[in-house]
């Protein structure tokens, strides 16, 4: 097979979703599907055996690496797919938006009895902004669920995200009979006992499905089918390439029913490895120098091996064990001798990779998230990836005074790799943000461990954070409201905390000439 045969196989995807939607249990029957693991359960299992906090660290340095971020890879149809695993639950964090700058591609599993869900928000708009494509998964068809119509208008509505349904749901729950797939005209019956029985093409109109399912479910079937053909969106696949149409597909990952037409259809579609913008132009993946960006960094939790993990994202070119590349921002040559390909239960050295696969090289210091490698001789510099909005925020404090160096020293390296946001107020107290819990815990673990300070960590009753157009900094010192304080980040820009969306909003409504921006979109 030639490079380009490989490339274009590739499909690197990462699962969104509100805990306890499904997502472990989807990921679990596409492993299943691609022979990745032989039984279910696997990678439950491995999930269950987390997280007491104070076994956090145990947990670590037994995996070597963290489970919380490896890469799932597996062939089927003749395709190789990754998928990227975004944490969720207790270690949710940064990592998990990061997470989503490397893929190409995204499944968002929804939960049919609750529909869109917090946590789905926001991981949706680190896609969105990204313009992926985005698949929907509707998940536990087997419960009693919403309405299917209601579940699409809550895409539209929740979102903003227009889509097109492929497979549709026969009944819900108790009356749960199977689903339709509008574009192959087939239909799949859901038998508790007999598995899955496939009938096809079948049309609902004509008398195909008379005395196959039940008349009830038959009625609603056709006057929904109606329905979707009439006011629907059509099927448009440059609108799914381009991200502006969600194709959505039901079923129940518990059962693996729906699953299999969703994998056939998410395969033939999602887009493989594309062009990635730099700061100059863009990196097509067929350009020959070897390019990439490192958007992850795992420290190592054992106290007697201070080497981390970067996780690279190839963009063009190939990798081959001990080439030598230059690090962008430091003009400094690198050669990577030590890579590992990052799966679920394995670290194997790799010798090669292509463009869409992800590596891990071992890093004793150097890298930072973000980093270009590359082996051009030009400069190259991948766009930087974003800031994202943190929503926890903890004041911190070293407990010895004289190692106030040290704890300088961690906190600045922490923030440069990217473990935490670091930010100061004006009596110079250190703030800490993050988007979740575990983010504190690692940096006091860290800093303990590895820069030798102690520290005291104090919550702050803040829970949304805006950066403020420089150029108000005084006007917001004299119009703060109650429970708001400003804070600036490590580049010295300015950023107001409020305690809640209602604070900004009686804020915002105070003072409306004052200009402030999510993370998201500071540039
Ligand atoms: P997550 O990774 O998104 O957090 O969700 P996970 O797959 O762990 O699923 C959360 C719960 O929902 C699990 O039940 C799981 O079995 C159940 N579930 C997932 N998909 C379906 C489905 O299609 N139908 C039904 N009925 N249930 C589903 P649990 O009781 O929390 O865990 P377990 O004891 O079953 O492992």
């Amino acid at each position: 097979m030639s490079i380009l045969e490989e490339i274009q196989r590739r499909r690197i995807f990462g699962i969104i979703s509100h805990p306890d939607a499904g997502k472990t249990t989807l990921t679990e029957k596409l492993l299943l599907h691609g022979g990745a693991i032989r039984e279910a359960g696997t990678v439950k299992a491995r999930r269950n055996a987390k997280f007491a906090k104070s076994d956090w660290m145990e947990i670590e340095k037994q995996r070597g690496i963290s489970v919380t971020s490896s890469v799932m890879q597996f062939e089927y149809n003749g395709k190789v797919v990754s998928i990227m695993d975004t944490p969720g639950h207790n270690d949710f964090g940064e990592d998990t938006y990061r997470i989503l700058t490397s893929v190409d591609s995204a499944v968002m599993v929804i939960d049919a009895a609750k529909g869109v869900e917090a946590q789905t928000v926001k991981l949706f708009k680190v896609c969105s902004m990204r313009q992926i494509p985005i698949f929907t998964f509707i998940n536990k068809l087997d419960r009693q669920s919403k309405d299917p119509l209601e579940c699409m208008a809550d895409l539209e509505d929740a979102l903003g995200l227009p889509s097109t349904a492929v497979t549709w749901p026969i009944g819900n729950g108790l009356t749960f009979e199977g689903i339709y797939d509008r574009l192959e005209n087939k239909v799949f019956l859901y038998r508790q006992k007999n598995g899955i029985i496939e009938l096809g093409p079948k049309g609902v109109f004509g008398d195909a499905l008379e005395g196959v399912i039940s008349q009830a479910n038959l009625d609603i079937l056709r006057e929904e089918m109606e329905l979707l053909d009439g006011a629907g969106n059509s099927f448009d696949l440059k609108a799914i390439k381009e991200g502006k149409l969600s194709p959505v597909f039901f079923g129940s990952a518990l059962a693996d029913f729906g699953v299999t037409a969703f994998l056939q259809h998410f395969l033939e579609w999602a887009p493989g490895p594309g062009t990635r913008k730099t700061t100059t132009g863009e990196v097509l993946p067929t350009d020959e120098f070897f390019s990439g960006f490192i958007f992850k960094i795992q420290a190592n939790m054992n106290p007697a091996h201070r080497d981390r993990l970067a996780f690279l994202r190839i963009c063009s070119g190939t990798f081959t064990r001990g080439m030598t590349v230059t690090l962008s921002r430091t003009g400094k040559q690198m050669k990577l001798s030590q890579s590992t390909q990052l799966m679920a239960n394995e670290r194997e050295t790799l010798e090669t990779a292509v463009v869409g696969d992800i590596i891990g090289i071992y890093d004793s210091g150097n890298y930072q998230i973000g980093d270009t490698l590359t082996d051009r001789k030009e400069k190259l510099f991948f766009e930087p990836l974003p800031t994202f909005p943190p929503e926890l925020f903890m004041r911190v404090h070293p407990i010895n005074s004289l190692k106030a160096k040290q704890f300088q020293k961690g906190v600045q390296q922490l923030a440069q790799e990217g473990a935490i946001q670091v930010y100061h107020n004006e009596f110079n107290d250190v703030i800490l943000g993050a988007v979740g819990q575990l983010q504190f815990e690692v940096f006091e673990y860290r800093l303990n461990n590895e820069y030798n300070s102690e520290v005291r960590m104090e919550a702050l009753d803040y829970g949304v954070a805006r950066w403020v157009n420089p150029v108000s900094v005084e006007d917001v010192r004299d119009h703060l409201v109650a429970r708001s304080t400003l804070v600036f980040d490590r580049f010295e820009r300015p950023i107001l905390l409020f305690a809640n969306q209602y604070t900004l909003n009686n804020f915002m409504q105070k003072n409306p000439d004052i200009e402030l921006w999510e993370a998201l979109n500071l540039d």
